[in-house]
C-alpha cells in the first residue's frame, strides 16, 4: 500500500496507476464501519484509495475537530490489512490553499436534519468531497448508509454538477446489539449508553407500524429523555427528506435520530423497508 503524503504524490502515484479508481474518504479513526465501505469498493474495481483527511471546515467553532480522534498507525494497518492499493493523507495546504469563499447548499436535502443544528457542515462536507474528486478522478466513491443524509446530499452535488462519478452506498454495519459502529462511540467508557438509545430507536421503528409513526416519536422521546438533548428524530423519505405524512407508504421513509449525551453528538437512521 502506498502512502501518499501531499497532492504531489498522489499526481505521481496516479499517473502510473490504472483506471476505475474506487474512492473511500475518510477522517481517519477507522473501524469495521470504514473496512466495509472498503468491501464495497472492491465490488467495483481493484485499484482502490481512501483518503484521511479530518477537514476543518465541516465543523463548527463548539464541536469536536481540535479533539476528534486520531489514530493514525492503527488506520494505516487496517488500510494495509483490508487491501487498499493507497492511501491519500492530504496536509492542510494540500485541500484548502486559499480559505474557500463559496457555498455550496442543497436546500432541499442539506436544511433539515443535521444541517439545522450544524450549519457549516453539509457545505464543508460537500467542498471538501468535490475538491478530493477533482484531485482523485475516481470513477467510483463509497459512502455509508449510516450517514444516510450525507450520503444523499452527495449524490445530488454529483448529479446536479454532472461530475463524472459514481456515488455508491454501502450498508450500516452494526454490533452484535444492533448498535451502528462509529467513531464517536470511542467517546464513551461503555457502550451501554449507546447501545440504550439504539434499542429505543429499533421499538420506534416497530411500533410505528402498530400504533402510527405520530405515538411512536411520542413514545420514543419519552424513552430517550436520559438524554442532554434530541436534536431530532423525524421520519423522513428515504428518497428525497421528506417528512412523513400519514397515508404515505412507510417502507419508502427512514427513522432519522441525532441526540447529544454529556458534549457527544450521536446520529442514526433506520429504514423501515427492511
Ligand atoms: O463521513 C465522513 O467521514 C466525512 O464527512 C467525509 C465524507 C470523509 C468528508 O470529510
Amino acid at each position: 500500500m502506498k502512502v501518499l503524503t501531499s497532492l504531489q504524490e498522489l499526481q505521481s502515484f496516479l499517473k502510473n496507476s490504472g483506471e476505475s479508481i474506487a474512492f473511500i474518504p475518510t477522517m481517519g479513526n477507522l473501524h469495521s464501519g470504514h473496512i466495509s465501505l472498503i468491501q464495497t469498493a472492491k465490488k467495483f474495481s481493484k485499484n482502490i484509495i481512501c483518503s484521511i483527511f479530518v477537514n476543518p471546515a465541516q465543523f463548527s467553532e463548539n464541536e469536536d475537530f481540535a479533539t476528534y480522534p486520531k489514530t493514525p498507525e492503527q488506520d494505516l494497518e487496517k488500510l494495509e490489512n483490508a487491501g487498499v492499493n493507497a492511501v491519500y493523507i492530504p496536509s492542510l495546504h494540500n485541500v484548502y490553499p486559499v480559505k474557500p469563499k463559496i457555498q455550496l447548499d442543497i436546500p432541499h436535502l442539506t436544511h433539515c436534519l443535521c444541517g439545522v443544528s450544524r450549519p457549516n457542515f453539509f457545505n464543508g462536507v460537500m467542498t471538501v468531497v468535490l475538491k478530493l474528486i477533482l484531485q482523485i478522478k475516481p470513477k467510483f466513491i463509497i459512502f455509508g448508509d449510516k450517514d444516510y443524509q450525507q450520503l444523499l446530499v452527495i449524490k445530488e452535488m454529483v448529479a446536479s454538477l454532472s461530475l463524472p462519478v459514481k456515488v455508491i452506498s454501502s450498508p450500516i454495519i452494526r454490533n452484535e446489539n444492533g448498535l451502528a459502529l462509529s467513531s464517536r462511540n470511542g467517546y464513551f467508557s461503555s457502550l451501554e449508553i449507546p447501545e440504550k438509545i439504539n434499542k429505543i430507536l429499533f421499538e420506534c421503528v416497530e411500533t410505528s407500524f402498530r400504533t402510527g409513526v405520530e405515538l411512536a416519536l411520542l413514545e420514543a422521546k419519552n424513552h430517550l429523555n436520559f438524554l442532554d438533548k434530541i436534536d431530532y428524530l423525524e421520519v423522513r423519505s428515504s428518497e428525497n427528506l421528506l417528512l412523513y405524512k400519514v397515508g404515505d407508504d412507510l417502507v419508502q421513509f427512514r427513522l432519522f435520530f441525532a441526540g447529544n449525551i454529556n458534549g457527544i453528538r450521536l446520529i442514526d437512521n433506520i429504514s423501515f423497508g427492511l
